[in-house]
């Protein structure tokens, strides 16, 4: 097997279980090199995985010839201009969701990537390579259920994480670019159709740094898709038990549900509390496996030269388009449409 060597930037919450599985977990691959701001991060990082290459200038990482691919695990404002830089240096790219933090910059990174057609990109919405939503899809396209009518999705954070949630908020792109845009590729993916109309709604309840985001740390939307079926999401970074992501596909022959999927394991424990099942911590763990899944499949992309079928950029600028728009729906308290 030819080994793919990857070169991936941003080592914070995310890109730091990026790194991790690309150095040890994803069969042909090679970490041949980390960047971040942070030298010191850098440093550590490359001594825990045995990293040959450090940089904290993200165009200099781009420069070195032996890379074949870039992951792209930075804030999310950076996204686009640096799938530019990879792509213009001869790099297949993976990068984090969302794609951009604004319309006009997934828009540019669409013409970037045209621009390339022989480099492969994949954006990072890992929750289609998690066993039971992919299953789910399997069963959609089957027939099991009939025509989807509504999606119902939920995506919420645990209230132990909220300090590094905080810090994280202001360069986020807020609640619907950040949280929901995971919700809003699911109900993409199951309703096979474009999104017409948003309407969202949300609050501050508890978190008042959000109302100087102009954001909520609750919020909701209803989004009517082309096809006419139904989607609603809801999001907070506050639930009690852990990391609660679930969904609920509602058809004319029937219905799946991926819920309750926030039980780590099988052990039942009986206490002073009652009979219960403990949740997945965070959304590090409850998504490791399908995190491990998508650099597997991406780096596969890079050597067999395939592109991932139905996982495009214009996914990314649909799914960020929708965002937005929830984002000026709360913002304004009007239904809109996406055009
Ligand atoms: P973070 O804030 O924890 O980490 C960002 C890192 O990027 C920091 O180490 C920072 O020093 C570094 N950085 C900042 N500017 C840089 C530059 N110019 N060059 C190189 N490094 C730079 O953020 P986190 O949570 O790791 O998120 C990173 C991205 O991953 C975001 O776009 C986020 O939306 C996405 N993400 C996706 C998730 C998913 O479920 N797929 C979950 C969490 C994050």
């Amino acid at each position: 097997m030819k080994t793919v060597k990857v070169g991936s930037v941003g080592l914070g919450r995310l890109g730091y279980e990026h790194a991790k599985n690309l150095a040890t977990q994803v069969p042909g691959c090679e970490l041949a090199a980390i960047c971040d701001v942070d030298a010191n991060r850098v440093k550590e990082v490359a001594a825990e995985l045995g990293v040959p290459n450090t940089y904290t200038d993200f165009e200099e990482m781009c420069k070195n010839p032996e890379l074949d691919a870039i992951v792209i695990v930075s804030p999310s404002f950076l996204h686009c201009q640096q799938i530019e830089i990879a792509m213009n240096h001869g790099k297949h790219v993976f990068c984090e969701k969302p794609l951009g933090t604004d319309v006009a910059q997934c828009k540019a990174a669409e013409k970037v990537i045209e621009a390339h057609p022989d480099l492969i990109f994949q954006l990072g919405f890992m929750r289609r390579f998690d066993k039971s939503y992919a299953e789910a899809k399997r069963k959609i396209d089957n027939g099991d259920i009939g025509k989807v009518v509504l999606v119902r999705s939920y995506t919420q954070d645990p209230r132990s994480t909220i300090e590094s949630t905080l810090k994280f908020a202001p360069h986020s792109g807020g609640q619907y670019l950040d949280m929901c845009v995971h919700d809003i590729d699911l109900i993409r993916w199951f309703t096979g159709s474009d999104v017409k109309n948003v309407w969202a709604i949300g609050g501050v309840f508890e978190f008042d740094l959000y109302k100087e985001l102009n954001d909520a740390d609750n919020a909701a939307a209803t989004i009517q898709m082309e096809n006419g079926a139904m989607g609603f999401m809801f999001t907070n970074r506050t639930h009690a038990a852990g990391s609660n992501v679930e969904t609920e596909i509602i058809g004319t022959h029937g219905t799946l549900r991926i819920a309750n999927v926030g039980a780590k394991n099988l052990l039942n424990i009986v206490d002073e509390h009652g009979s219960r099942e403990e949740y997945y911590p965070d959304f590090m763990s409850r998504w490791h496996e399908a995190f491990v899944a998508e650099m597997v499949a991406f780096t596969g992309h890079v050597r067999d030269n395939t592109k991932p079928a139905d996982l495009t950029v214009y996914d990314g600028t649909a799914v960020s388009e929708a965002a937005y728009r929830c984002k000026e729906s709360f913002e304004t308290g009007k239904m809109l449409p996406i055009r």
